[in-house]
């Protein structure tokens, strides 16, 4: 059961480093997907995989994503699954092996209409120029892409030259998301990574004038070094630069499971209350700026897709975060990747060795995933319409426990249950997850554990 500190509650955005089960240190997942990624498990095989895919019905939308494992330069606070290479053969030869991948997948399904393409990483944006156009040849090949399909591609204003920016318009990406984190100096030397405002400037103005104009731009919160007075100065500088949309997310500090975090140095981390209050100042600063709040962690201007998506109801929450993707079939292709089908998840190998092997012999490279039972797909209704619409329809005597859980949102006027609705106000916003772990049944399960282990 969860903790709830009686006069205050705290958020958390991460996983606790003190084994205390606080909500300021409790672990929440971001719920990009219900059950969440440690839950899969390796009983699910390329064979149930294949099958899934084959039942596809033939006039089914589908989205694409595509994982691109390699940056440059280690940021010390990733959290993404990349990998530094220092020479281009080895991406070169990634490409090859997820074209192949794309045709192995297409292979096995009715439908190839795909509404959204979304490259992420790592870092696309260190795929060659010719490299990325053959790929999307190869794409275009095997599957319907939709005209006014979405393209989008995350860009490391690092490893970005104006001939890449060409092969983006020529391939058709029409969207574009900028890692950016912070522009203060002292913060970006303690993340190693260096990358100066005039620098995103000029892309963003280059791709402006190449007419890739929906631009998203990342910062996070809670780095080392980072003030709130800093974090505004970051936010007032992307401000300048117009993006449609801004992420916000918190910093996730889980140097057990991502080893070189490590090298951030912790005292110089902003404790879960300086986060706190981070968060709500910069939220004051981007509303008062024009831009509306969603789900979690985006804010966009109030013409955007997103806010319309809000406003209808029809706001998804997947892998690459909110999005107005309806699909119900979001295929995950390259090493890691995630795929999300109506009532299951399956994922890549995460290692690059067993990937090459498994596309070499005409496999799918599949290592796990989960098939959803009824309580499962319920349960995984409630929270992402909680994560996407901050609210959503519950019978609250089914609930009876989970409903108990939330007591202390309730006093705190944080929630409000109606009409069968259980809705989240403006000022429960930062406790959305929290709100949604009580849903969560996969979840309990791990907390009676850990809650045992103190
Ligand atoms: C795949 S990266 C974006 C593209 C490119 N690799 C870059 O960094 O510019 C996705 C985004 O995840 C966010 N991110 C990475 N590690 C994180 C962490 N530990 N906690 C919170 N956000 C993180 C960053 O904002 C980053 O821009
Ligand atoms: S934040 Fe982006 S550029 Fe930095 S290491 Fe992670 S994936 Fe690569």
């Amino acid at each position: 059961m969860i903790k709830v500190k009686k006069q205050k509650i705290y958020l958390c955005y991460g996983w606790g480093k003190n084994g205390d089960i606080t909500l300021m240190t409790q672990r929440v997942p971001r719920y990009t997907s219900y059950p969440t990624a440690p839950h899969f498990h390796d009983k699910i095989n390329a064979g149930h995989y294949q099958s899934w895919l084959n039942e596809l019905p033939s006039e089914m939308d589908l989205s694409l994503y595509f994982h691109v494992p390699f940056c440059r330069q280690l940021c010390w606070f990733c959290g993404c699954h990349t990998k530094i290479v220092n020479h281009y053969d080895p991406i070169a030869r990634y490409m090859k092996l997820l074209q192949q991948e794309v045709e192995l997948v297409s292979t096995q399904l009715q439908t190839k209409q795909v509404k959204h393409i979304h490259f992420g990483g790592g870092s696309p944006t260190i795929v060659s120029p010719q490299d990325f156009l053959d790929f999307m040849s190869k794409v275009k090949d095997q599957f319907s892409i939709s005209p006014t399909a979405e393209i989008a591609i995350e860009m490391d204003p690092r490893t970005l030259q104006p001939e890449k920016i060409q092969a983006y318009k020529q391939a058709g990406v029409n969207r574009a998301s900028i890692g950016v984190q912070d522009f203060d100096e002292a913060v970006q030397t303690a993340i190693n990574r260096i990358q100066p405002f005039p620098m995103v400037r000029d892309i963003v103005a280059q791709l402006r004038r190449t007419s890739i104009e929906d631009l998203n731009i990342d910062l996070v919160y809670g780095l080392p070094f980072q003030t709130q007075s800093r974090l505004l100065h970051s936010i007032a500088q992307t401000l300048k630069l117009k993006p449609n949309r801004i992420s916000l997310f918190g910093y996730a500090h889980v140097p057990w499971m991502k080893k070189h975090q490590n090298l951030i140095q912790e005292q110089a981390l902003p404790c879960e209350q300086e986060r706190l209050e981070m968060f709500e100042a910069a939220t004051h600063l981007l509303s008062s700026r024009g831009y509306v709040a969603i789900g979690l962690d985006h804010f966009v201007r109030s013409d955007d897709a997103l806010a319309k998506a809000e406003k209808e109801k029809t706001l998804q929450r997947n892998f690459q975060g909110y999005t107005t993707d309806t699909a119900q079939a979001l295929l995950g292709l390259g090493v890691s990747a995630i795929t999300t089908l109506p009532a299951s998840y399956v994922q890549n190998t995460s290692n690059y060795i067993d990937y090459e092997k498994a596309i070499g012999s005409n496999q799918l490279p599949v290592a796990r995933g989960i098939a959803l039972n009824r309580d499962d797909i319920e349960r995984r209704d409630i929270i992402m319409s909680l994560m996407c619409t901050m609210s959503a329809q519950i019978n609250r005597a089914k609930y009876a426990l989970e409903f108990n859980q939330l007591q202390p949102f309730f006093e705190q006027d944080d929630i409000e249950y109606y009409n069968g609705t259980l809705r989240i106000k403006p000022k429960g916003r930062p406790y959305m997850r929290l709100i949604a772990a009580n849903f969560d049944s996969y979840l309990n399960k791990n907390q009676q554990q850990y809650s045992k282990a103190v």
